[in-house]
């Protein structure tokens, strides 16, 4: 689809070039602008990440751990998105405390991809658990349930904030099977969370020894099951930010 207002080719989405008696029509780069832009909506990125993208990701100034970890980070990150669609293994994993970045690099990943023609599509892992329960009320029509669909086929699902709900079997059962659905196929999953794995690092408390004071953390496994998380691991490299600090209090933002 050509832009209606395109100056170039006055929307018919074709140039006209002479060249020794003979006319050639090529296509008007507005074809692929368009095409990208829709993408891009499509996509659903929320408005707070408009901005996100590895320009706009600073690395640390005063901070030398945090700084070698996010750099290594970004490297992964950035060497993903070069990589795709021929990457060893489909899907990112990001974990890390609030507020390190972890939806501003997938964000960030997502973005140029779909600027290259890959198809994305963002949800908020509560968000789209909650569009999919209302899909299966009966008062409801199937756009909800097309949340679904979507989530299964998208070619990049971008999954922000996994595993924060609280645990019902329902909930277990459905994020199981929109990962196994997508490991099956071997479909990219951009997945973010906070929540902490014994193997991967990040706080985590035994139940039975946790010392005064301190209150045991849930782990992503008990979030969203033991086969979702094996899955995960599996189709994902695992990308770890337990060194940084809180972006939204990082004093002078630096
Ligand atoms: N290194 C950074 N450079 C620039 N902006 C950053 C950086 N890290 C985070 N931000 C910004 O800070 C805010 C919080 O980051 P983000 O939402 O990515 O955190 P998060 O790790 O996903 O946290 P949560 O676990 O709470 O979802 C966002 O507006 C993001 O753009
Ligand atoms: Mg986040
Ligand atoms: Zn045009």
């Amino acid at each position: 689809m050509a832009k209606a207002d395109c100056k170039i080719c006055g929307g018919t989405g074709w140039t006209v070039s002479e060249e020794d008696g003979f006319s050639s029509a090529t296509r008007c780069q507005c074809v692929a602008e368009a095409q990208a832009e829709e993408l891009e909506d499509r996509a659903q990125i929320p408005k707070n990440y408009s901005q996100a993208s590895f320009e706009t990701f600073l690395l640390p100034q005063n901070n030398p751990v945090a700084r070698t970890e996010l750099s290594k980070v970004m490297s992964i990150v950035k060497g993903y998105t070069r990589e795709y669609p021929a990457v060893t293994k489909p899907g990112l994993l990001l974990l890390g405390p609030p507020g390190v970045g972890k939806t501003h690099l997938a964000v960030a990943a997502l973005r140029l991809l779909i600027s290259r023609g890959h198809e994305g599509i963002f949800f908020d892992y509560q968000n789209l658990l909650d569009r999919i329960r209302s899909g299966y009320s009966e008062t409801l029509g199937t756009s909800n349930r097309e949340a679904y669909r979507v989530a299964l086929e998208t070619e990049i699902l971008l999954l922000d904030d996994l595993g924060a709900h609280r645990v019902t079997e329902w909930t277990e059962d459905t994020v199981t099977a929109i990962i196994t659905e997508r490991y099956n196929h071997k479909r990219p999953l951009l997945a973010t969370t906070n929540l902490p794995d014994p193997e991967m690092g990040g706080p985590v408390l035994e139940k039975s020894g946790a010392p005064a004071g301190h209150s045991y953390r849930i782990t992503l496994e008990e979030r969203v099951g033991a086969r979702a998380r094996s899955r995960l691991f599996e189709m994902c490299t695992v990308v770890k930010m337990w060194a940084a600090s809180d972006y939204r209090v990082r004093p002078g933002r630096v």
